[in-house]
């Protein structure tokens, strides 16, 4: 498989260099610039790309490389910082520049031959984010691209293969950056294009099969994408070797326990183990009513009943977890040393021995992750399903967990997403919900008078859940939820539509 080395300074764009670059069908990879040149020669890139980084390359403190690499024969692409960084490691001199620039900037390419600027008009527009700028070329270099404020905003050592931009190509704000990325791969470092979903697939069913031998490998599946991706990628590679432990604390949504159940034992070759245990977890919760007493009693007693299931299986073997590239590699404010494991960290108890931790999909992001899916057969309520948060529906019954609780907020959400899938509505959606607030209020139903119990509707709209709008679903639609679950929910009498953005609110109400 053809492989391109994205090498990190730090910079915050660098998982969406490798995103492009996988876009253009070549694996990119992504190593810390702390990874020894012996394992970057071993590996046989077909090309490398420095990122971006906030350091200055004159300040001795900040992330530097073996200026070998520029003769390892590989070509490469330097970003930004990795441009400066090219300039200096090849013998020319950085300076900070008397005017920053920030945001689009006009650009023009100097070189029109240059096979980095193929299909690239003279003047486009690029995306600039920096303080320093090459102040005298390397030897051999010339430069092929400028902007008003930057001289040497692109360079290039044709014979050598070594091509730098100050901007950043990756962002769509530079308008023909993707282009550049293209030809970079394909007409400078003479990429074929032979990376696909599938052979990713039949790549990591390989290394899965060599790695786990005839030995154990154990999963904790919580029904979620990640985990049921990689349930199947490790099922199609060795079958009843693998066990899967899905722990059910009761908390999930309406028949969700059962769904994740039927799914996986009827399309995997597999052990699977489901662990009931809402009695367990109703009565570890009895009583609490502080939001994040209540997300560590949820963590705790989950990893409790997981580790335990998993003492039970008694059988040595790999633990495998369905990380993906953005829980698994953070980079540190610029410091690629820095780089850290979050998220999906879990601490193992000593008393278990695991031959070691298998992570296949530690090198996809969500979207990826959800081909894998599709082409793996997972159904799409599984591949394609909105987040759910780890607690469940613990963050979103307010105030004390109770059965009657969790059923009630199961069937007025059942109702809900019943709607909106019939509607079609959902695809316009980021995540949508219900939450139960603990009020009651009182209403009239028939002749009678009741007081029972008040849901609210969350459905929001975002790119990454950093920050999201509410969702401006239909009156009709609302009217519609509203009418349904109040006539087919038991113990509700009012529906309420929660219409503010995160921030100052979160998505979830706890
Ligand atoms: P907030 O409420 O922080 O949610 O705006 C942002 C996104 O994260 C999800 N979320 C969680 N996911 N464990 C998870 O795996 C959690 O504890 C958790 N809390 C919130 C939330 O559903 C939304 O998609």
């Amino acid at each position: 498989m053809e492989k391109v080395l994205v090498l990190d300074f730090g910079g915050q764009y660098n998982q969406l260099i490798a995103r492009r670059v996988r876009d253009h069908h070549v694996f990119a990879e992504i190593l810390p610039y702390t990874v020894p040149i012996e394992t970057i020669r071993e590996n046989g890139y077909k090309g490398i790309i420095f990122t971006g980084g906030p350091n200055s390359v004159f300040d001795p403190a900040s992330p530097h490389y073996d200026p070998a690499i520029l003769d390892l024969g590989v070509p490469v692409l330097g970003i930004c910082y990795g441009c400066q960084l090219t300039a200096w490691m090849a013998g020319g001199t950085v300076e900070t520049a008397e005017q920053s620039e920030y945001g689009k900037i006009d650009f023009s390419v100097q070189k029109s031959d240059s096979p980095l600027f193929f299909g690239v008009p003279e003047k486009s527009v690029v995306w600039m984010s920096h303080t320093d700028r090459i102040k005298t070329l390397p030897a051999g270099f010339e430069i092929s691209g400028k902007t008003e404020a930057c001289p040497v905003a692109a360079m290039e050592n044709r014979a050598k293969k070594l091509f730098a931009v100050q901007f950043h190509p990756e962002v769509t704000h530079s308008e023909f950056g993707n282009q550049m990325l293209k030809n970079f791969l394909y007409r400078v470092c003479e990429c074929r294009g032979d990376w696909q979903m599938d052979s990713f697939i039949e790549d990591t069913v390989a290394r899965l099969k060599e790695k786990i031998g005839d030995k154990k490998v154990i999963l904790g599946l919580s029904g979620g994408v990640d985990s049921s991706v990689a349930a199947g990628l490790l099922s199609r590679a060795v079958g009843k070797q693998l066990t899967c432990v899905f722990v059910d604390q009761g908390l999930m949504r309406k028949n969700e326990g059962d769904f994740v159940e039927k799914t996986f034992t009827s399309l995997f070759d597999m052990n699977f183990v489901r662990v009931n245990c809402r009695e367990h977890f109703l009565s570890a919760l009895k009583g609490v009513t502080d939001p994040e007493e209540k997300r560590k009693i949820i963590g705790t007693e989950f990893y409790k009943v997981f580790w335990d299931e998993i003492r039970k299986q008694n059988e040595k073997g790999f633990f495998a977890q369905g990380t993906i590239y953005p829980d698994c590699i953070e980079s540190g404010k610029g410091d690629a040393d820095k780089i850290k494991t979050h998220h999906n960290k879990v601490e193992m108890p000593k008393d278990i021995e695991f031959l070691g931790v298998i992570e296949p999909l530690c090198d996809l992001f969500k979207d990826e992750v959800r081909r894998v899916g599709e082409r793996l057969g997972i159904p799409k309520e599984l591949v394609w399903r909105q987040p759910f948060p780890g607690p469940g529906l613990g963050v979103r019954i307010i105030g004390e967990i109770t059965q009657e609780k969790i059923e009630i907020l199961q069937n007025a959400d059942w109702v809900l997403r019943d709607e909106m899938a019939k509607c079609g509505y959902e695809q316009h959606l980021s995540q949508f919900f219900c939450v139960l607030p603990g009020v009651s209020t009182v209403g009239v139903m028939g002749d009678h008078r009741t007081y029972d119990h008040l849901v609210a509707i969350r459905a929001v709209t975002t790119d990454d859940f950093m920050t999201a709008d509410w969702a401006k679903i239909p009156y009709d639609i609302l009217a519609r939820v509203s009418t349904r679950i109040t006539n087919e929910v038991k113990h509700i009498n009012r529906v309420v539509y929660d219409i503010t953005t995160k921030p100052p609110a979160t998505v979830e109400w706890e």
